[in-house]
């Protein structure tokens, strides 16, 4: 897919990739923006002329609704969906401070979300003449790490439901792909692991990726994770262990 004149809805483009993203793409296409800040959308709207932004927390899945039902309004046609906002959080099972509200939200912005952004923005996808949804992965997503045990679960869900889901679309005019991300230098990954790759190497290359229609685009050094997989599964999985 050439990405120019495209409509392009990213979610989480207030911070990290999803910001670089909006940065790379939004003066050849209109990039449509959905975040939870309003603050930081007003800010996003001033720094890139053109862009459309719409407000939702993606935890709260009644608000999403609407959210989608405004944006079909202005837009009948969209080509391009990136679901890429997520957190990452990390509570230890056997804590003191267990929180099960932090599984409940990390579950729905990582994962429901996207399912739900998806099945509502269907319409003008398939109103599109080619169109991509493309879903932000991590290397967490192949082989999980000790902490951040429902983040990880929940790139596994999306790595999964991504496969299926491009079997449900295979006759229409939508592909899905998915992109397995590095580390990359954002927030979510400070104070994460180290030689990490920047915000706008990551979206230059998923860029790269949708381009080419890649359905399944490693970065980086989930390639060799990828090869370690197949010929060393243990040694990859003790590596990524203390990720
Ligand atoms: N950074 C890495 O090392 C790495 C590695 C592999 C994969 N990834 C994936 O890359 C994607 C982008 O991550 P990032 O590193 O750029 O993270 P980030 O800088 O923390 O950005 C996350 C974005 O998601 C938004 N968001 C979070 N919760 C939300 C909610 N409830 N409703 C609406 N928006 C919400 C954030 O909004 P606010 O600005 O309001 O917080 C922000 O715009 C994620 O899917 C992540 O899993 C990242």
């Amino acid at each position: 897919m050439k990405i120019t004149g495209k409509h392009i809805v990213i979610s989480g483009a207030t911070s990290g990739i999803g910001l670089a993203l909006t940065r790379q793409l939004y003066s050849d296409n209109k990039v449509i923006v959905i975040g939870r800040n309003t603050q930081k959308l007003k800010a996003l709207a001033e720094q890139f002329k053109g862009i459309s932004t719409f407000h939702v927390d993606l935890v709260n899945l009644d608000q999403l609704t609407t959210t989608t039902a405004n944006i079909l309004s202005e837009f009948a046609v969209i080509d391009l969906l990136i679901n890429n906002a997520a957190v990452q959080n990390t509570p230890h099972f056997t804590a003191k401070d267990f929180d099960y509200s932090s599984i409940r939200d990390e579950i729905t912005v990582n994962f429901t979300a996207p399912c739900c952004l998806i099945h509502q923005l269907l319409p003008a996808l398939l109103a599109s003449n080619s169109a991509s949804i493309v879903n932000i992965n991590s290397g967490l997503g192949l082989v999980p790490k000790t902490s951040s045990a429902i983040y990880c679960a929940t790139k596994g869900a999306l790595n999964i439901f991504s496969q299926s889901l491009n079997y449900q679309l295979e006759n229409t005019n939508i592909d899905v792909q998915q992109v397995f991300l590095e580390l990359v230098e954002t927030p979510m990954s400070q104070g994460r692991g180290s030689h990490k790759i920047s915000a706008e190497d990551a979206a230059q290359k998923i860029i790269e990726g949708i381009t080419l229609g890649t359905t399944e685009h490693d970065i980086g050094k989930v390639k060799l994770l990828r090869l370690l997989l197949r010929i060393a599964p243990s040694l990859a999985r003790k590596i990524m262990k203390k990720y």
